[in-house]
């Protein structure tokens, strides 16, 4: 990858990014996402923020050779919580623990403002975000799945509604019944992928000779979800 084009998991993100708008990314490091998305034209300014200066001068130095330096503000910051007024469309968050995403979502309350959208790519602990999200009051509009060296990766984007649900164990793990038509194929690797894990917990517990019931239900979904797509 470089920052005239991305892989097939930041390509993911990109994909959600809507045409015209201000991106926020958060966490940037390389800001390869920013500067492709600016170099196509397709968001018209881009805040990239870090909360480590190496990186964000890596960001910098990335997007001065890209020539999109004049498009961007540089901010060196903890999170998104002091990132306001900057008139931000889009939130991405990509390739931290859910754990962190979550967190960072939590302290931001600009996330909240009617029609911002958040793009949240999280490499673990995927339904320690989703839950996070649902009891906020944000609703997960799409998911994408991509696969890249072997790994498959979701990619989540939400929005603020105000109304906290708290889905069940199935949809906070393995996303909501979303129809996956342009990744089907990457969703049904991620899913077989999950299954095995599963597996392995559900073996390692059966022989310390623990309550393995969680597992059982998961690996039922995923069988029944893997169903619908032998169709
Ligand atoms: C693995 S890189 C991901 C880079 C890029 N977003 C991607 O998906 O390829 C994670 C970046 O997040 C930054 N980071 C970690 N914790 C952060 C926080 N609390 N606030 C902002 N940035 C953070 C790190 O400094 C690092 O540059």
């Amino acid at each position: 990858m470089t920052k005239d084009t991305l892989d097939g998991r930041l390509l993911s993100c990109a994909g959600f990014v809507r045409a015209g708008g201000v991106l926020a990314d958060v966490g940037t490091d390389h800001a390869y996402l920013p500067i492709f998305l600016l170099k196509s034209g397709k968001i018209k300014r881009a805040v990239l923020s870090d909360v480590n200066e190496g990186p964000l001068s890596t960001a910098r130095e990335n997007a001065e050779a890209a020539g999109v330096l004049d498009l961007c503000d540089i901010v060196l910051t903890d999170g998104a919580a002091e990132l306001s007024d900057l008139g931000i469309t889009d939130y991405a968050v990509c390739g931290m623990g859910g754990e962190l995403i979550a967190r960072i979502v939590s302290e931001a309350p600009d996330m909240k403002r009617e029609g911002v959208h958040l793009i949240l790519q999280p490499m673990s602990r995927q339904a320690h975000l989703r839950r996070t999200l649902y009891n906020e009051g944000y609703s997960i509009l799409d998911e994408r799945y991509s696969a890249e060296g072997g790994k498959y990766y979701v990619t989540l984007l939400a929005e603020y509604t105000g109304e906290a649900s708290a889905p069940c164990e199935e949809v906070l793990e393995l996303g909501a019944d979303i129809p996956h038509p342009c990744d089907e194929k990457e969703y049904v690797g991620y899913l077989i992928t999950r299954r095995r894990a599963l597996i392995s917990v559900k073996k390692g517990k059966s022989l310390a000779k623990e309550n393995t019931e969680r597992e059982e239900s998961l690996i039922r979904a995923i069988d029944k979800r893997l169903r619908e797509y032998e169709k």
